[in-house]
C-alpha cells in the first residue's frame, strides 16, 4: 500500500508551480475526436485519471502518446463507438466522451457511469441536452444506446451542470445550425474547453457567461492548446501554508479563478497578494474563524475547495459553519480530521468546524480525490507523523501532491509499497 508519510507542525517557506486542470484537460481530450486530425495538448498533467481517459481514445481507435507535459492525439480514424464497461467504471468522467462520440460517429454506447463517492450523480441533464439536439437514446439495463444526427436546438439546462454543459457544446460543435445552451454553467473550464474547440475551428462563444452560443461546424480540423491552471490544486497549496503557517507561493494559475477561495483565506487572517504572475500567501499569526462558507456553481464557492479549507481552519480561533450544496456526500473527510483532534459536527449538508488549539499527526485514509488532499493539508499543520493512505484518490487528481508540498517546505515523502 503506498502512503503519503508527513511529519506536521513547523511552518512552511516555498514556491510551486501547478499542473494543468484536471477538470479542464478531460473534457479537451473527449472533444479531440471532433477534430477528426491530430491534436497536441500542452500542459497536460500526469492523472491517472487522464491516462483513463487515453485509454478511452485508444479504445476509440485513436493514436494518443505523451511526450513529457506534451498529449499528442490522432483521431483521423477513429473505428469503434462504443465504451466498454470496464472503462467506464474507472471515471466518471468518462459521460463526458458521449456527446463528441455521438457527434462524431453518429451513435454511441456506454454504461451508465452511476454514483461514485460523493453520492449519486445523475447524467439525467447530460441526456436530456442531447435529446434536444436529436440523439435518440435508449437507456435499459444500465447501459445507453445513443444514435441520431445531431442539429442544432435552443437547450435550457434545469441547473448548471459543468459537464452537461461540457457534453452539450461538444456535441453542438459538430452539429447542424446553431445551439443556445441557456443556464449554462459558468466555471473557468468551460471557458478553456471553449477555448480549445475554437482552435480545432469550431465557432463557440459565450463561455463563462449563463448563455453559450455554438454555430455548428462540419469542418473541424487540427489544433493546438494549452490547458489552463488547476485552481483547485492552487487552492490545496495555499491552504497548506495556512495550516502550517509560513510563507509561500503558487504560480501557474489565474488567481481570478479562486478568489472565493482567497478571500476565505484573507478573512481568516492570512496576508494573501494576487499578481497575474503569481499569488503568495504569508500567516504569521493564529487564523480566526470565518463567515458561513457555502457552496455553490461558479462564480460561488467551489465545493472541490471546502474539503480543504475546512482542514486549514481546523485551528481557527472560533467557529466556521460550511453548507455542502452541490453534493450528497461530500463530508467523508470529518472522521479522519476528528481523529486528528478537530472538532467538527456534521448535520445533513452544514458542518460545524469549532477551532482547537492543534491537531496530532495520526494514520488517516482519503476516501475520495479532495477528502484526501484535505487530509494531506491538515497533516502539514499536525503535530508529528502522518501516514496518509488511499494514494488511487489522490493520484486522479494531483500529479505529484508530495512533490508539490515538499517544494512548499513541507516534510512529506511517498512510500511505494
Ligand atoms: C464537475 C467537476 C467536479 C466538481 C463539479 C461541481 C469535472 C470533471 N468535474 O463535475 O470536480 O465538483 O463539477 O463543480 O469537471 N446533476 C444532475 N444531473 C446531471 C448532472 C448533474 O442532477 O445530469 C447534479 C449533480 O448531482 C450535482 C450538480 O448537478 O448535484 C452539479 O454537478 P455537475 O456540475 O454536473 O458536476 P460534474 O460535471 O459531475
Amino acid at each position: 500500500m503506498s502512503v503519503l508519510r508527513i511529519e506536521g507542525g513547523r511552518p512552511l517557506r516555498g514556491s510551486v508551480r501547478v499542473q494543468g486542470a484536471k477538470n479542464g484537460v478531460l473534457p479537451i481530450l473527449a472533444a479531440t475526436l471532433l477534430s477528426g486530425d491530430v491534436c497536441l495538448i500542452h500542459n497536460c498533467p500526469r492523472l491517472t485519471d487522464v491516462d483513463i481517459a487515453l485509454d478511452i481514445l485508444r479504445h476509440l481507435g485513436c493514436r494518443a502518446v505523451r511526450e513529457g507535459e506534451c498529449v499528442i492525439v490522432d483521431a483521423s480514424c477513429p473505428t469503434r463507438w462504443d465504451i466498454p464497461d470496464e472503462l467506464m467504471g474507472r471515471m466518471r468522467s468518462s459521460v463526458f466522451f458521449l456527446g463528441p462520440v455521438l457527434a462524431r460517429m453518429g451513435a454511441c454506447r456506454l454504461s451508465y457511469p452511476g454514483g461514485c463517492e460523493l453520492g449519486p450523480r445523475p447524467i439525467d441533464l447530460h441526456l436530456s441536452a442531447l435529446r434536444a439536439l436529436g440523439a435518440e437514446i435508449d437507456e435499459g439495463h444500465g447501459r445507453l444506446e445513443c444514435a441520431g444526427r445531431l442539429r442544432g436546438a435552443e437547450i435550457t439546462l434545469a441547473l448548471p451542470s459543468v459537464g452537461a454543459t461540457e457534453n452539450a457544446m461538444m456535441a453542438a460543435a459538430a452539429a447542424r445550425g446553431t445551439t443556445t445552451i441557456v443556464n449554462a454553467a459558468r466555471e473557468p473550464e468551460i471557458a478553456d474547453l471553449q477555448g480549445f474547440l475554437n482552435a480545432i475551428g469550431a465557432d463557440v462563444r459565450g463561455a463563462g457567461s449563463s448563455t453559450i452560443v455554438v454555430r455548428g461546424r462540419e469542418d473541424l480540423h487540427a489544433g493546438e492548446y494549452t490547458v489552463l491552471g488547476d485552481r483547485i490544486a492552487a487552492a490545496t497549496y495555499l491552504a497548506a501554508v495556512a495550516s502550517a503557517g509560513g510563507e509561500g507561493e503558487v504560480t501557474g494559475v489565474d488567481w481570478r479563478h479562486l478568489s472565493t477561495v482567497t478571500a476565505v483565506l484573507s478573512e481568516a487572517g492570512c496576508l494573501v497578494y494576487s499578481s497575474p504572475s503569481a499569488i503568495r500567501i504569508e500567516v504569521r499569526e493564529p487564523l480566526r474563524a470565518v463567515r458561513p462558507i457555502r457552496t455553490a456553481p461558479y462564480p460561488g464557492f467551489p465545493t472541490d475547495a471546502q474539503a480543504i479549507v475546512m482542514a486549514a481552519l481546523c485551528k481557527a480561533r472560533g467557529a466556521t459553519v460550511f453548507a455542502e450544496n452541490i453534493f450528497d456526500s461530500r463530508y467523508r473527510h470529518v472522521d479522519d480530521l476528528v481523529r486528528m483532534g478537530a472538532d467538527i459536527k456534521v448535520e445533513g449538508r452544514v458542518a460545524v468546524v469549532t477551532g482547537v488549539e492543534k491537531l496530532f499527526g495520526a494514520s488517516v485514509r482519503a476516501a475520495d480525490l479532495r477528502g484526501g488532499a484535505a487530509l494531506a493539508v491538515a497533516a502539514v499543520g499536525a503535530q508529528g507523523e502522518s501516514v496518509l493512505s488511499g494514494l488511487e484518490h489522490i493520484d486522479r487528481g494531483y500529479a505529484d501532491l508530495a512533490g508539490a508540498l515538499a517544494a512548499l517546505g513541507a516534510d512529506v515523502r511517498r512510500e511505494e509499497n
